[in-house]
């Protein structure tokens, strides 16, 4: 019995190991680390959707979805419209596709500058602040007018936000509403 307890430990230590090593070569590529937003932020996210999406709307898309928690909520909240989550680090994309079996989630496994946006209504954002300033000549070439960039805690370079919400909790921080 204490092989087989001593084992699984070993197997679960060298997995648990192998996918931080992931994830730390990711987040050296990518810039950024795939902590997920609280559930807070994650929550007023969904009441700036409500408020901001028009009639036309129809997707909404998460730019580094990570492990998939906000994609899924907002699937959740608004079954009426396409939720796209674009994630590029290998675990938690795939932990963000298991999240999406059942459920009408696209998740993909993608780079966000390479992703298309001429579509994309509602842009969900959780990145950095030199993403951001990356991201925003692409969007201003490829968004519609009328989009919406919901960004929790960072901004553009240049573009003022049209609403900034403050949020109190562990984390003090905002969430900036940008309208193209
Ligand atoms: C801070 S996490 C946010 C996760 C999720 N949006 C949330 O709010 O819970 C940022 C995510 O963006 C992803 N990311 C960063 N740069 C990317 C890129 N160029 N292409 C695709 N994903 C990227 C990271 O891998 C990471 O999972």
């Amino acid at each position: 019995m204490l092989e087989i307890i001593l084992t699984l430990s070993l197997v679960c230590t060298v997995v648990l190991l192998f996918v931080t090593l992931f994830n730390e070569y990711y987040q050296q590529r990518l810039g950024v680390s795939c902590m997920p937003t609280t559930p807070k932020v994650r929550a007023r996210m969904m009441e700036l959707i409500e408020e901001y999406a028009k009639d036309g709307h129809a997707n909404i898309v998460e730019l580094g979805c990570g492990w998939g928690g906000m994609a899924r909520s907002a699937t959740k909240h608004f079954p009426w419209l396409t939720t796209t989550g674009i994630e590029k680090s290998l675990f938690p994309y795939l932990f963000s596709k298991l999240r999406a079996v059942g459920n009408d989630t696209n998740i993909r496994h993608e780079n966000i500058y390479k992703y298309d946006l001429t579509n994309a209504d509602i842009i969900l954002c959780y990145l950095s602040n030199q993403h951001m300033e990356n991201l925003e000549e692409k969007m201003t070439k490829e968004l519609k007018p009328g989009s919406v960039v919901i960004s929790s805690t960072f901004q553009f370079g240049k573009k003022k936000p049209d609403k900034i919400v403050p949020l109190t909790g562990v984390y003090d921080t905002k969430i900036y509403i940008y309208v193209f």
